[in-house]
């Protein structure tokens, strides 16, 4: 039997009660928070049932840093990072053989270099095959639309960003044109001189202006609030928001029924996995980052994998590969919490095609 840890976190300060009873919900959040930054890290739960097409078995636990987005962004790096570092160590306790960082714990200071240092189990934040699922799903919903990558003006925002570079990399001469969007010009020019020779790139630092002229978007910045609203998408636009907390905001799911937002990384896990704790997906499926960590397990590459914000591109395509040996495979797209139907996407089409005529 393989085993592996994750290390999650609530996301925001309502997830907590999903963990702690809904008592949380009833104390001062002041209160709540505090008690939380003090408290050493959690046991959550033990994953069971995961069976690779192989044959190879794996279990896991689930363990958590008591932090939100919110703390792990305003308190001090050093203090965030040792309590990142206790949770990985509690999961390696429990048996586990390699380590995954969830969400934030894997965008803390540098995407998980020195916590791997810090520790004596190899870690991944599962950013690899995030990288991977994320375009498979854009590819799999622009075909559906019947949307033509390479004519297109595809956007990535977060472009310079561990999972955003590597998105870029990999786009990078398959569609019309590349918009590489940031906060930062020297970033941004430093990555187009990683990738500008393999087709048409453009740099853009103002978001606001550039997204409604895009065709397709992954978008995948580490704010905490929502950035992408209804007014910046285009007719048609197809968007894989990778982020957790999610880029576009829940107000694009209410006006705007002219375009397809889903969410990058969802993954059908193999065999009769319980993940015995709601992270809010159907049964059996998880996020990429986390299948990332069991496939490790599965193949007893017991080793660190994805750290930092210069993955290599050739990961992505052996993550790809390992993934379906081991038989795992993209859960479908989902929007806003919710599995998007085949006759959704079929409406859909008749509405953009229908908006454009019209326009
Ligand atoms: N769905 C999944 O399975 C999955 C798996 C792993 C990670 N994630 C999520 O993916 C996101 C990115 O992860 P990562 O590891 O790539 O993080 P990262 O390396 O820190 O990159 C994030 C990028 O976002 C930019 N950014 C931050 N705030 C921004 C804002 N308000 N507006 C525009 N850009 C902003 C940052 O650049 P500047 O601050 O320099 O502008 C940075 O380059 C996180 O939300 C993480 O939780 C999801």
């Amino acid at each position: 039997m393989e085993k592996f840890g994750f290390v999650i976190h609530p996301i925001t300060f309502s997830d907590i009660s999903r963990k702690f009873g809904p008592l949380a919900n009833f104390l001062p959040e002041k209160l709540v928070l505090s008690t939380m930054k003090k408290i050493g890290p959690q046991e959550v739960s033990h994953i069971t049932g995961i069976k690779s097409a192989t044959g190879k078995e794996a279990e896991g636990w689930f363990t958590a840093c008591t932090l939100t987005t919110e703390q792990m962004v305003k308190l001090p790096e050093k203090f965030v990072v040792k309590k990142i570092i206790d949770a990985v160590n509690l999961a390696a306790q429990q048996g586990a053989k390699i380590v995954g960082l969830g969400a934030y714990t894997a965008v803390v200071g540098d995407a998980g270099i020195t916590i791997a240092k810090n520790v004596d189990v190899p870690v991944t934040t599962g950013n690899t095959y995030t990288v991977a699922t994320a375009l498979l799903g854009l590819r799999w919903a622009a075909d559906k639309l019947g949307t033509d990558l390479s004519q297109c003006r595809v956007g990535v925002m977060g472009a310079y960003g561990s999972i955003g570079k590597a998105c870029s990399k990999v786009l990078a001469g398959s569609v019309g044109e590349l918009a590489l969007i940031g906060r930062k010009q020297h970033e941004l020019e430093q990555l187009k001189e990683a990738i500008s020779s393999k087709g048409q790139v453009s740099l853009h630092t103002d978001a606001h202006e550039v997204l409604p002229t895009l065709d397709a978007l992954v978008t995948v910045t580490s704010a905490v609030d929502s950035v992408i609203e209804p007014e910046d998408l285009k007719t048609g636009a197809i968007v894989c928001d990778v982020a957790r907390p999610r880029d576009v905001s829940k107000r694009v799911a209410e006006v705007r029924d002219d375009v397809l937002v889903f969410e990058g990384g969802a993954v059908l896990v193999p065999g009769d996995v319980d993940f015995n704790f709601n992270f809010g997906f159907p049964p059996k499926t998880s996020y990429a980052c986390m299948a990332e960590t069991m496939i490790l397990a599965l193949e007893g590459r017991y080793e660190n994998y994805s750290l930092g914000r210069d993955l290599e591109v050739a990961k992505v395509e052996e993550m790809i590969k390992l993934a379906e040996k081991h038989g795992f495979e993209l859960a479908g797209l989902r929007s806003f919490e919710r599995a998007v139907k085949e006759e959704e996407i079929n409406q859909l089409k008749e509405r953009i095609a229908k908006k454009r005529t019209s326009a």
